[in-house]
């Protein structure tokens, strides 16, 4: 009756009180320090190593300490045992957060006004009510769908898009193909949450930033390999694009020599939009268990499929 723990290392103390409150009783072994691999019942890991949950014969379920299972999606082989993503409410409200800042960052030109401030120059410009201002989503999965409805809320124009149709209210949802040829050229903003796989790795290319208006902006919260980063940099060298707000990049830690870094119209984040707190999320994963336990199957299953959204 344990549990694996693993968050890759980081902050294994807020790990292990919200698991010895939320799941009282239950023998917690750190990785790697396992002592009894057949103890194990459930693993609660983050960026865990291909192979290693292949080891604990008794292992029931695994739940992914973030909602983006990308390097559960690169082992070769998976366990047998069912994988869950963390679908956490309070992180998803956290991501909708940052992208409406970033999004008001755009509509009302906060850039421009700063570097007016430099100056102390004085000038106001026009711009555009939240309804005039349009922002599409790439990806409308649990977290995608959250920001949409959320930026919705808050009067913005609003469209979705996903591989296979989806309905939400508020939401000018589209698919496939002609459904993100038909948005992209509309759009004032374009926001990436689209999860990593084969099928979205440089889904966003230069062909595709090549559709996006001029003085389009570019929110990124999934993750950087999601957009072909040399591609991006050139459409900004070009002065096409009014910038991009990037919390995720190809290689994280960003590199010192990355040209993200001092580009006049880049804002860097430190993959922190929506970071996993501990405590809301072992309560998920307790509700979890428990369902699981009565035969139940919790919500967010990973199924290995090559979809985009
Ligand atoms: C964080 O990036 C997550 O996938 O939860």
């Amino acid at each position: 009756m344990a549990i694996l723990l693993n968050n890759d290392g980081f902050w294994h103390d807020q790990w292990l009180t919200a698991i010895h409150k939320y799941l009282p009783g239950r023998d917690v072994h750190e990785y790697p320090r396992i002592s009894d691999p057949a103890a194990i019942e459930y693993a609660l890991v983050w960026k865990h190593p291909a192979g290693d949950l292949e080891t604990y014969p008794n292992l029931k379920a695994v739940f992914s300490l973030g909602s983006g299972v990308d390097y559960i999606d690169a082992y070769s082989t998976l366990p047998k045992a069912p994988i869950f993503r963390l679908i956490d409410p309070a992180m998803a409200e956290d991501m909708a957060l940052y992208t409406l800042y970033w999004t008001i960052h755009f509509q009302r030109l906060f850039k421009v006004y700063r570097s007016q401030q430099k100056e102390s120059h004085w000038h106001r410009y026009p711009t555009p009510l939240a309804p005039d201002f349009h922002i599409g989503l790439l990806g409308m999965g649990a977290i995608g769908s959250h920001i949409a409805k959320v930026l919705a809320k808050n009067g913005f124009e609003v469209s979705g898009w996903s591989r296979s149709p989806k309905s939400f209210e508020g939401v000018n949802c589209v698919h496939g193909e002609e459904g993100l040829s038909a948005i992209l050229p509309e759009l004032d903003v374009l926001v990436c949450c689209l999860p990593l796989n084969t099928a979205t790795r440089w889904f966003i290319n230069a062909d595709l930033l090549g559709q996006l208006k001029k003085g389009a902006g570019l929110i990124n919260v999934s993750r950087g390999a999601v957009i072909d980063e040399a591609a991006l940099l050139a459409e900004l060298d070009k002065g096409r694009l009014a910038g991009a707000a990037l919390d995720v990049f190809e290689t994280e830690p960003l590199p010192k020599s990355s040209r993200f870094w001092n580009h006049p119209l880049v804002n860097v984040t430190p993959h922190m939009s929506g970071a996993t707190n501990p405590d809301t999320a072992v309560q998920i994963i307790a509700r979890d268990i428990a369902r699981f336990e009565r035969g139940g199957m919790p919500e967010f299953i990973y199924q290995r499929e090559v979809t985009a959204a």
